[in-house]
C-alpha cells in the first residue's frame, strides 16, 4: 500500500472543498476507466481538511476512493477547553483519520512530546488512525542531531500507546513549505532508521511517509525509494491539478 496524503492546513473554504473533491473523484474515475483500478486499490488517498470542511468533504467523498481526516484533536474527553475538538467529536462526524504532532502544531502552537503522546494515546483508544509527524529543525539538522531528535520524538510520542493504527510521517521542519526537499536518499535513510527504532522499541512495523515540499516533480523519485511508504503533501495538495500527478506517481508506468 502507498499512502498519498494531502494536508490542506488553514486553506480552502467549503465551496472549494466541494469542487475539489468532485474534480478529484472525476479524475480517479477516468483512471479506473483506463483499467488502473487495481493499482488505485493499492493507494490510500487521504485529505486532511480544516474542521469546518469535514462535513462538506464527507458529503462529497461518500462512494469515492478519498478518505477524509482532521488536522488535530485534543486529548481530553470533553470539558472547558475552548476552541478544541475531541476525538469523540471527530468520530461523531465519521472522521477516522487524524494528523498528530505536525511540525506547525509543535513549533507554532508549542505542542510538546508529552501533549503529542497524550493525543496518540487517545487517538488509539478511540480507534482513529493517527498520522504521527516527526522531524528535526534546520538547526538540529545542521548540528547533526537528526537521529537523536527523531528517536526522542518516537520514544516520547509512542510511550504507553496501545498502538493499533499509526502511520509515521517524517517531515524535516526545514523542508516544510520552503521548496527545499530533503535529498531522497537521505529521506530514505531516516525513514529506515525510524522503522528500526519503532521495531526495536515497540516490536512493530509501521508505515513511514516523507513530507516536506513534495510536488509532482519529485514525488516519483521519493516514492520509488525502498523504505518509503508514501508522502504527506502540503502546498501541492491544494489543487487537483497539482495533487493528481502525485497520486499518479504512485502508479507503475506513470
Ligand atoms: P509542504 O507541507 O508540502 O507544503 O512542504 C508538508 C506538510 O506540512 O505536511
Amino acid at each position: 500500500m502507498k499512502y498519498i496524503m494531502g494536508n490542506w492546513k488553514m486553506n480552502m473554504l467549503p465551496d472549494e472543498t466541494l469542487k475539489y473533491i468532485e474534480k478529484l473523484d472525476e479524475e480517479l474515475k477516468i483512471l479506473e476507466k483506463e483499467e488502473k483500478d487495481k493499482e488505485l486499490d493499492n493507494i490510500d488517498i487521504s485529505l486532511f481538511v480544516p474542521f469546518i470542511n469535514i462535513f462538506y468533504a464527507h458529503l462529497m467523498s461518500q462512494e469515492t476512493r478519498i478518505l477524509i481526516g482532521a488536522q488535530n484533536m485534543h486529548y481530553e474527553e470533553k470539558g472547558a477547553f475552548t476552541g478544541e475538538v475531541s476525538a469523540e467529536m471527530l468520530k461523531s462526524v465519521l472522521v477516522d483519520n487524524v494528523l498528530i504532532g505536525h511540525s506547525e502544531r509543535r513549533h507554532v502552537f508549542g505542542e510538546s512530546d508529552i501533549d503529542i503522546n497524550k493525543k496518540l494515546i487517545k487517538s488509539q483508544e478511540k480507534d482513529l488512525r493517527a498520522i504521527f509527524c516527526i522531524g528535526e529543525t534546520l538547526e538540529e539538522n545542521e548540528t547533526g542531531k537528526t537521529e537523536e531528535v527523531i528517536k526522542r520524538q518516537i520514544l516520547e510520542g509512542l510511550k504507553n500507546v496501545d498502538i493499533k493504527n499509526i502511520i509515521i510521517a517524517y517531515e524535516p521542519v526545514w523542508a516544510i513549505g520552503t521548496g527545499k526537499v530533503c535529498d531522497s536518499d537521505i529521506a530514505n535513510n531516516i525513514v529506515k532508521i525510524t522503522k528500526e527504532i519503532v521495531k526495536e522499541n515497540f516490536g512493530l512495523d509501521l508505515p513511514v511517509l516523507y513530507g516536506g515540499s513534495v510536488d509532482s516533480n519529485n514525488a516519483k523519485e521519493i516514492l520509488n525509494k525502498e523504505y518509503l511508504d508514501g508522502v504527506l503533501v502540503g502546498g501541492a495538495s491544494l489543487t487537483v491539478d497539482k495533487f493528481l500527478p502525485i497520486i499518479k506517481s504512485a502508479m507503475s508506468g506513470e
